[in-house]
């Protein structure tokens, strides 16, 4: 496995575009099982998630090319709907065909994701949805078994208990083909949910609501294929923003819609970073010393949980204590033994980290088991003293495109060590 090497102490300066949005790619591809014929999405970004998106849509028949930023999907009656345990393993965003499958085809059969590093997570909000528009359900041998009688899903009133994205975007694409109307309520506010009923609504169906609590979607008969071009993606700028500020630097990022980041700015401000709005991106400049800042993560439009860990790393560097409280999910501190291998020191009581700073980190060989974490363990190389190495990097591969080229095109000493030799 990859592992990524950095040296610490460079301030990060220059301009940084941001690649097409994960989240709202995922859901999008998974959506053109809605409509047959040829479907064209731009922006997509270059990850492992999309093969493993674009490899389940494979299974099932459909043609997929990908070249990325381009991916085209041609659309076709599937083979059998269902979402083998192999590749729900891999990636558990691969139940995002439920909602397309059930609508199109009656049925459907889709391994249970289980648990992941981060949290439990259930999809019980998906189903009950699903119930709501009168699909009936069966579990067995881990997998779930969908079948709605009559062969069509019916619209529904659902009021979701939490507000969860995927379900929110499996239900929208359920209702897109279903007879009447549907009207989701505690939905999922978040920007790629938003982008997804824009894809939907391009393909002909009628959701009305998206980015509000309250979603109202009008079913169709059939659906047509779409070409689109994905928003840019929240997740990897603001990761980019916190390195430009930890580093002490100034980077402009390129692409980015400032109001899906308003939350983070406006942390960012309170730990008295600079960040300008500029007429096509945000503009970060990092002046340590930082203030403390508490932080609890919650929905779209708060705080996102995604962006905790990288966070915690500033917080660790500002002069005093801050408190990070995590909502979203129940095991979302792994990255905190490795900062405190690096010098960082945290005390997590509950769902609170409790950080104080400043920290003088000294690099060291560090490793995290999700996506976000490992990405903050990065940037606590970029400003480490020495030399901090990254292992099992598949797990920044998932979510960032090229990390280390696009950090070391903005100064950093940074490289990819391939295959296991340093592990
Ligand atoms: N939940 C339930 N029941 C459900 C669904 C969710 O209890 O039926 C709980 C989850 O266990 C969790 C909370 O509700 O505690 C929120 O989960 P949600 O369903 O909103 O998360 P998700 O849809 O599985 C998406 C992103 C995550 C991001 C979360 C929260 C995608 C593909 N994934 O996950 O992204 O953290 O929303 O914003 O959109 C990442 O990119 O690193 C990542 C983990």
């Amino acid at each position: 496995m990859d592992s990524i090497l950095v040296r610490g102490g460079t301030p990060l300066k220059g301009t940084l575009r941001v690649s097409g949005a994960k989240n709202a790619a995922l859901p999008i591809l998974c959506s053109s099982l809605l409509a047959d014929g040829e479907h064209t999405f731009r922006n997509v970004p270059d990850l492992r998630d999309i093969q493993t998106t674009a490899q389940l849509l494979r299974h099932m028949g459909l043609e997929v090319d990908v070249a990325p930023p381009v991916v085209t999907v041609r659309g076709k009656p599937v083979i059998e709907p269902d979402a083998p345990y192999e590749l729900v393993k891999q990636m558990r965003a691969s139940v995002l065909v439920l909602g397309p499958l059930v609508a199109r085809y009656g049925r459907a059969r889709v391994s249970l994701p289980g648990g992941c590093a981060i949290g439990a997570r259930p999809i019980d909000q998906h189903l009950k949805g699903l119930e709501a528009m009168g699909a009936e359900i069966e579990l067995d041998h881990g997998y779930v078994n969908v079948k709605v009688p009559g062969g069509r899903l019916r619209g529904g009133d659902i009021h979701l208990d939490i507000p969860t994205v995927t379900g929110t975007e499996n239900l929208m694409c359920a209702a897109a083909l279903a007879k009447g109307r549907t009207r989701i309520t505690n939905a999922a506010r978040e920007p790629e949910v938003e982008e997804l009923a824009t894809v939907l609504n391009k393909m002909g169906a009628s959701i009305e609501g998206a980015g509000t609590d309250v979603i109202v979607i009008d079913g169709k008969d059939v659906l047509q294929p779409v070409d689109h071009a994905i928003i840019a993606d929240r997740i990897e700028a603001g990761t980019y923003m916190v390195a430009a500020a930890v580093t002490g630097g100034d980077v402009l990022l390129e692409g980015i819609t400032f109001d899906h980041i308003e939350a983070l700015c406006a942390k960012l401000r309170s730990a008295r970073v600079i960040v300008e709005r500029e007429a096509h991106g945000v503009r970060v400049v990092g002046k340590p010393p930082f203030r403390p800042v508490d932080v609890t993560t919650e929905p779209h439009p708060g705080f996102p949980t995604d962006m905790q860990a990288q966070f915690m790393l500033l917080c660790a560097l500002a002069q005093g204590s801050s408190v990070l409280t995590e909502t979203i999910f129940e095991n979302r501190f792994m990255h905190v033994p490795e900062l405190v291998r690096m010098g960082a020191r945290i005390d997590i009581r509950g769902r609170s980290a409790f950080v104080h700073g400043p920290a003088k980190l000294t690099g060291a060989r560090v490793m995290a088991t999700d996506l976000r974490a490992s990405a903050s363990l990065v940037l606590a190389g970029l400003v480490a003293e020495g030399e901090t190495e990254v292992l099992r990097v598949y797990h920044i591969d998932r979510g960032y495109e090229r990390i280390e080229a696009k950090l070391k095109a903005l100064g950093a000493d940074i490289e990819r060590v391939p295959g296991s030799s340093r592990v």
